[in-house]
This record gives structure tokens, C-alpha cells and sequence, in this order.
């Protein structure tokens, strides 16, 4: 039964609607400034890529166990108010970004329905890793998230045509977070000395660096970054392998660096080797490794003992119930905790890295920020 309230409400929404349509092309033309025109009508779309750091919610509609999922509460207690799919108590790094780009959250490729592609889409799938051997099966790797990108193209491809299409192609920002789960598969089985996984680190990277040059292909230019964190710093492995509080393991840690090395040489020989390619480099590593041995520099009462989760210092990954055990702690205050459960952040760690991503300076995230990189 539709009220007359609610047919005057949608009224309203169409009137709106028709008048933005309306009055948009009549201010362009008014002003007679091309790039001015261009700006307001199409702002920069956002591609997401990566693992659970940056998953929005496709691994809710994949075949896979609950350590891949964050569909139930607590998470998402926080902003969301539901579980989303995303893995903390609120929001993650693409979120915000979207946010300071002026665009809409983001949405899950694999969410039910007709999608539109015009402001970008996410693609990140928790546990996923660089190689399709990663949890193969129950994630979805990053080759297969560059075949689904592909797909998106061609859909953009139909509906705004060819010359429109490459425009927003090019002007994208594609945001790709990868690796850690490639690394915390052997690591948490053996904490093997850093030099023996020097061929692993080379196919992670060679691997990145493959889907990297697939997005060029498709006509993708600009491309966000993290590097990887301080393993030996992640509560869950930290605890697993030394079992202590305080101290970081380092032999972890060292296999994060080399990553990032390899993947920051690997960067400027891609800006040399395809046309137009243009990066930001967030020194993720460094950001983390401070809040964890800082945390009152942040705010943050608590990194030694996640918000959720249960055993010794909450450091067991059960947070919700519906893994390896049913009894889970849960803090009153996640804004109090840089861990939401032992291996992912909470929203305010998100928030706080995120505005340097966006507008840091050259020693956080270069050669641009994702600001310039959006604006570019
Ligand atoms: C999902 O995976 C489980 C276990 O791997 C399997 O038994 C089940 O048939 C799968 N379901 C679908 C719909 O593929
Ligand atoms: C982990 O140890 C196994 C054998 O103990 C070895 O085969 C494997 O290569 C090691 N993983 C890495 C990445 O070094
Ligand atoms: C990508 O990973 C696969 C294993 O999944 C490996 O065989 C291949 O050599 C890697 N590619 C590059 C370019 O390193
Ligand atoms: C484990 O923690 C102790 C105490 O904090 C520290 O001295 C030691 O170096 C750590 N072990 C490893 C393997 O990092
Ligand atoms: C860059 O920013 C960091 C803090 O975000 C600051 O400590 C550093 O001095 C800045 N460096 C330059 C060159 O401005």
C-alpha cells in the first residue's frame, strides 16, 4: 500500500534528480570551460583490488569457510551498525579514500544485482593472495580479480562507448593491497630465515607485477599501493611464533622488507616501461611498525591485545564466534585498540592512515599522493 507521504517523497527524489540532469550541462556550457565541465560531470572512479584489508564484502557471496568472512557481528559495529563483509569494527582504507575523492562507498563486484561501474568497484577478497596457490578455493586471487576488472571494462565499454570508457580507464585510481597472505601461509607453519624465500618474494612481486601491467593493458594508468607490514608485528603471528607481548619477531618483519624492496624496484622499472604509468607508494610497513610500538602517540590505549577475539591477550582470530571456537571477548571501545581482532585494524587506524595516503608527504607515499594521483 503506498501512502501519499511516500509517493510525495518519491516526488521529491525525481524532481531533484531531473533538475541536477538539467541544470549540469546548462551550467557547463554557461561558463564555457571545458575542463571545468569535465570535472563536475566525472570525477576520478576508484578500482579496488587486494585482500582483506581492502574487501568490501565479496567474500559474503564466494563458497568459503568463516576465517575468509566477516558477514556476522561484531564487525561492522562501529559505522556499518551491520556486518558488511568488511574486516573491522567500522570502515577500511578504500572507504575513506572514496570519501576524500568525493565518490560513493565503494561496492563489492560480487554484490547481487545490476552494478554501475562509473564510480569503479572492488574487487578484494579476504585471504586472497599474488599467487593463485594462496588459500586457492576459497578466495578469490588476484589473477581472477583482474579477469573480473577486464569484464568490468568491456561492460563500460558498451554503455559509454569506446572514447568515453578509455577516459575513465585512464582517469581511475586503482587501489591494490596484496601479499600478506602469500607470506603468512609459510610463516605461520615455519619461521624459516628470511634469505630462503628470495625466488618466493621474486614470484609474489612478479606476480603483482603481471596484474599491474594487465590493468595498463586494459587502459589503467594510475595505480595506489601499500607495501607490506611488519609481519612479525601482527598480533596473531607475533604471538604464535614467539608468544610474548611486547617484542616483535623480527625474522618475520625482514621478510616483509624484502618484499617491499623488490616491489619498489619493481615500480619505477614499471613507470619506465609503460606508457602514462603513474604510482603512489604507501609505506604502510613504517606506519604500523609506529602505532604498534607508539600507540599513545595515536591515541590508542591498546596494541598489545586486540578488541576481539579470545585466549592469551585475545590474540586467537575467533572474533565472532564462528571459527575455531565459539567464546570470543569483545571490548567496550575499539577506538581504544589499533587491533579489532589479531590480525585486522580497527576503523580508527583505517581512518588515520588513510588521510596520509591521501595527502602525506614524499617519505609516507610518493612519488604522489593519492590527492595528485586522483587529480592528475
Ligand atoms: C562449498 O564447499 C563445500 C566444502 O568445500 C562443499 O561441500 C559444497 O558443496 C560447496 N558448495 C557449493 C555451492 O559449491
Ligand atoms: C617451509 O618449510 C617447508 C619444509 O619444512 C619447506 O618445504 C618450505 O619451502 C618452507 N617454506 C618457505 C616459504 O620457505
Ligand atoms: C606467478 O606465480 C606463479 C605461482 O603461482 C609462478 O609459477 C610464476 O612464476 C609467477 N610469475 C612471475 C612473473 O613471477
Ligand atoms: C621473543 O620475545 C622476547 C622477549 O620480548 C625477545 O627477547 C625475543 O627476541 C623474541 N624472539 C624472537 C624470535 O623474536
Ligand atoms: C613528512 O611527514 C612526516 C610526518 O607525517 C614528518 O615527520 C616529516 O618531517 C615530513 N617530511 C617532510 C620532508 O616534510
Amino acid at each position: 500500500m503506498a501512502s501519499p507521504k511516500f509517493n510525495y517523497f518519491c516526488f521529491l527524489v525525481l524532481f531533484v534528480a531531473s533538475n541536477i540532469i538539467i541544470l549540469d550541462p546548462t551550467l557547463c556550457l554557461g561558463n564555457g570551460d571545458d575542463d571545468m565541465c569535465l570535472v563536475r560531470k566525472q570525477h576520478a572512479a576508484l578500482f579496488v583490488f587486494g585482500d582483506s584489508l581492502f574487501d568490501a564484502g565479496n567474500n559474503n557471496y564466494i563458497n568459503t569457510t568463516a576465517d575468509f568472512q566477516s558477514n556476522y557481528p561484531p564487525y561492522g559495529e562501529t559505522f556499518f551498525n551491520y556486518p558488511s563483509g568488511r574486516f573491522s569494527d567500522g570502515r577500511v582504507l578504500p572507504d575513506f579514500i572514496a570519501e576524500y575523492a568525493k565518490l560513493p562507498l565503494i561496492q563489492p563486484y560480487l554484490f547481487p544485482g545490476n552494478q554501475i561501474y562509473s564510480d569503479g568497484i572492488n574487487f578484494a577478497s579476504a585471504g586472497a593472495g599474488a599467487l593463485v596457490e594462496t588459500y586457492q578455493g576459497l578466495v578469490i586471487d588476484l589473477k581472477t580479480q583482474l579477469s573480473y576488472f577486464q569484464k568490468v571494462s568491456k561492460v563500460l565499454k558498451k554503455k559509454l562507448g569506446d572514447t568515453e570508457a578509455k577516459t575513465l580507464l585512464a582517469k581511475a585510481v586503482y587501489l591494490i593491497n596484496i601479499g600478506s597472505n602469500d607470506y603468512l601461509v609459510p610463516l605461520s607453519k615455519n619461521s624459516t630465515s628470511a634469505s630462503s624465500y628470495e625466488k618466493y618474494v621474486g614470484m609474489v612481486v612478479g606476480n603483482i607485477s603481471n596484474v599491474i601491467k594487465g590493468i595498463h593493458e586494459v587502459g589503467g594508468r594510475k595505480v595506489g599501493i601499500l607495501n607490506q607490514p611488519p609481519f612479525g608485528c601482527i598480533l596473531a603471528l607475533k604471538l604464535r611464533l614467539n608468544g610474548t607481548k611486547g617484542s616483535c619477531v623480527e625474522e618475520a618483519s625482514s621478510l616483509a622488507k624484502m618484499h617491499n624492496n623488490v616491489l619498489s624496484v619493481e615500480l619505477q622499472k614499471l613507470k619506465t616501461q609503460l606508457r602514462g604509468f603513474k604510482y603512489s607508494y604507501f609505506d604502510y610497513y613504517n606506519w604500523v611498525f609506529d602505532v604498534i610500538k607508539h600507540p599513545s602517540k595515536y591515541g590508542f590505549k591498546e596494541s598489545g591485545v586486540a578488541c576481539c577475539g579470545s585466549g592469551l591477550y585475545n590474540g586467537d582470530y575467533t572474533c565472532g564466534g564462528k571459527r575455531a571456537s565459539k567464546d570470543y571477548d569483545l571490548c567496550k571501545n575499539p577506538s581504544d585498540y589499533v587491533f579489532f581482532d589479531s590480525v585486522h585494524p580497527t576503523e580508527r587506524v583505517n581512518k588515520i592512515f588513510s588521510q596520509i595516503m591521501w595527502s602525506g608527504n614524499q617519505t609516507s607515499t610518493g612519488p604522489y599522493n593519492l590527492k595528485t594521483l586522483f587529480e592528475v
